[in-house]
């Protein structure tokens, strides 16, 4: 399959975490680079896997800006501005959208900056509503709807929020398969609306993780003594097992999970 990798749009610089003294992260280094497929607006899938308690939602929370880390940096964009938070859009584990907001409230918070007229922001919501299974919905509470439901209107509120950066902690747990799969297809969609659009999912979940990302980083501990670093990276582009709906079937893709299990 045809692609180049491009300009590098997040760089992630020698980033290392302490807290109370304990070593949390110790030299994180990483790029995600602009994807581009011929005739296609292709986005990018970059999943940091690991194993629970390896420091996937500290990383999380210093990539969205939410918090600094001890030393290094990330950066941004063609400019390579250094992250705050608000820059990238996040979907933090157990996301709790306004309870007191309908799904319609929710969404219209996140687009009220985006100049839009009222009739066309009540569109947009209706074909997101429409093409993930939410029209039923749109004028419940998030409690009246199950979990996976309320997943993919946090993810669609980020992408209304017009972020081309979105980042994730851990969006496919506490789902049923079915609701795995919804939230996979709308993550998909969302890579393939902008050509900048720019997916980063933390998980522990490796298949759901890896059968949608287009590059996989393992976190783990090589010293026990210092934090958590990256292990390995997959490129599954140059292994050709990236964009394939049907991944999941195929032996190659079976054998990097194996590979990947054993190697975090
Ligand atoms: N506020 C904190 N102060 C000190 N240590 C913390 C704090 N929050 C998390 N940790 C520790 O950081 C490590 C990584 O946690 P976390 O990033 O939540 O792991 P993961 O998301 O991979 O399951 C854990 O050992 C945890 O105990
Ligand atoms: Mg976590």
């Amino acid at each position: 399959m045809s692609y180049s990798k491009n300009e590098v749009l997040i760089k992630v610089e020698n980033v290392s975490l302490q807290l109370d003294g304990k070593p949390i992260l110790h030299n994180v280094n990483f790029d995600i680079t602009n994807i581009k497929r011929p005739d296609m607006s292709q986005g990018q899938v970059v999943s940091l896997i690991g194993r629970s308690g390896i420091g996937k939602t500290q990383l999380f929370k210093i990539l969205a800006g939410i918090n600094k880390p001890t030393t290094g940096t990330v950066l941004l964009g063609a400019d390579q501005v250094p992250v705050q938070a608000g820059m990238v859009g996040i979907v933090p584990q157990n996301y709790v959208l306004f309870n007191h907001r309908t799904i319609r409230g929710n969404w219209l918070i996140a687009m009220e900056r985006s100049g839009m007229s009222e009739a066309d922001k009540e569109k947009l919501m209706q074909d997101y509503a429409k093409h993930f299974d939410l029209a039923d919905h749109l004028d419940k509470f998030p409690m009246q709807l199950s979990g996976g439901q309320r997943q993919r209107v946090s993810i669609i509120q980020q992408v209304l929020t017009g972020n081309k950066y979105i980042l994730l902690d851990e969006p496919f747990s506490g789902l049923d398969a079915v609701m795995v799969d919804r939230v996979t297809a709308l993550l998909l969609k969302v890579s393939l609306l902008d050509e900048q659009n720019t997916l980063i999912i933390v998980s522990h979940d490796i298949e759901s993780a890896v059968a949608i990302s287009d590059c996989v980083y393992l976190l783990g501990k090589p010293n026990a003594a210092q934090g958590a670093t990256i292990t390995q990276t997959y490129d599954l582009c140059s292994m050709g097992l990236a964009w394939q709906a049907d991944i999941r079937k195929k032996p190659e893709f079976q054998r990097l999970l194996n590979d990947i299990r054993e190697g975090i």
